[in-house]
């Protein structure tokens, strides 16, 4: 596995296998690697196939977090994220610092942003402010540094993923996107970076999230008629938020493709919501 840090070498790279016809995967990470990221990378080499390439990439990307939020204290383990992506088979693994990916050049700030205006609205989008901006903005460099073929999401960050794809269509990046299943613990609790900062009984109590989907799964799939999304969102939240020491941020029903907000749930409507255990914020999402 190669390891590159700066913008010019992966292009140079890119371009090589461009020109080679070679078929490249991508996918782009903040690190702290868990089986959820493996997973991504797994598809990604069944997408490209023995001899097509898979980039990763590991950067914590300071625009996609708010100013009160938990950019200098987010893990990170680049030796060990190195060797759990040379095990996984990776080709190049991009890891680039803050001067390569925000280079000012002594001429004042960066100052250009990629924003999607429409799916990145309410969700995860009116929690946290600027955070989709950072985003679309950091996955739009990196598809024009890395030039791969097809780039793999994860499903547990469902909206992240709309606004990628509405990005990638809009903008027309000639890229496939490909968005792989949420990997659980075998509790049901979503594998992420940020689990490490739960202590042990935030961490007892982290299964409420799926266990919260399972409920409402239950209720939908009992109903004879579509059921009135305030009454089931009142339900949730004095489930989720009944929990000791959880606070819960939004519980959203909406459309899957379109993401708007519906009033009346029923089955494939579905389901995302943000809780804070503590100080850590959790994410959740599924199709009810
Ligand atoms: P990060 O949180 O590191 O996630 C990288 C990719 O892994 C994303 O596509 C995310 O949806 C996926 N992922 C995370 N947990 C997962 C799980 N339990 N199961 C399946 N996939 C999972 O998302 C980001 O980084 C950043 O926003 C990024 C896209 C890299 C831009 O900075």
């Amino acid at each position: 596995m190669r390891i590159v840090t700066t913008v010019s070498a992966m292009r140079r790279q890119a371009r090589r296998w461009r020109q080679s016809g070679i078929r490249v995967g991508f996918v782009p990470t903040m690190g702290c690697l868990h089986e959820g990221h493996l997973s991504l990378i797994e598809r990604a080499r069944k997408a490209v196939g023995a001899c097509g390439k898979v980039v990763a990439s590991v950067y914590v990307n300071p625009a996609q977090f708010g100013p009160f939020e938990d950019y200098s204290r987010y893990p990170r383990d680049l030796e060990r994220d190195i060797s759990l992506t040379r095990a996984a088979g990776v080709d190049v693994l991009f890891v680039p610092d803050d001067r390569e990916m925000y280079p000012t050049n002594g001429d004042g700030s960066f100052s250009t942003y990629v924003i999607e205006d429409s799916v990145a609205a309410g969700m995860e989008g009116a929690s946290r402010p600027h955070h989709f901006r950072g985003v679309t903005t950091v996955v739009a460099k990196l598809f024009n540094i890395v030039l791969p073929d097809i780039a793999i999401f994860g499903r547990k960050d469902y909206q992240q993923t709309a606004v990628v794809r509405r990005m990638v269509r809009d903008l027309d990046f000639p890229i496939r996107v490909i968005v792989g299943p949420t990997v659980r613990e075998r509790d049901g609790l979503a594998m992420s970076s940020r689990n490490r900062y739960l202590s042990v009984q935030e961490r007892e109590r982290a299964p409420a999230m799926f266990e919260t989907i399972r409920l409402a799964r239950e209720v939908v799939r009992k109903a004879s008629a579509p059921l009135s999304a305030g009454q089931l969102r009142r339900r949730l939240i004095q489930f989720l938020g009944g929990q000791p020491g959880v606070r819960v941020d939004y519980v959203a029903f909406f459309d899957p493709d379109s993401l708007r907000v519906v009033q009346r749930v029923r089955r494939g409507t579905h389901l995302a919501l943000a809780a804070f255990f503590g100080k850590t914020r959790l994410i959740d999402n599924g199709r009810l």
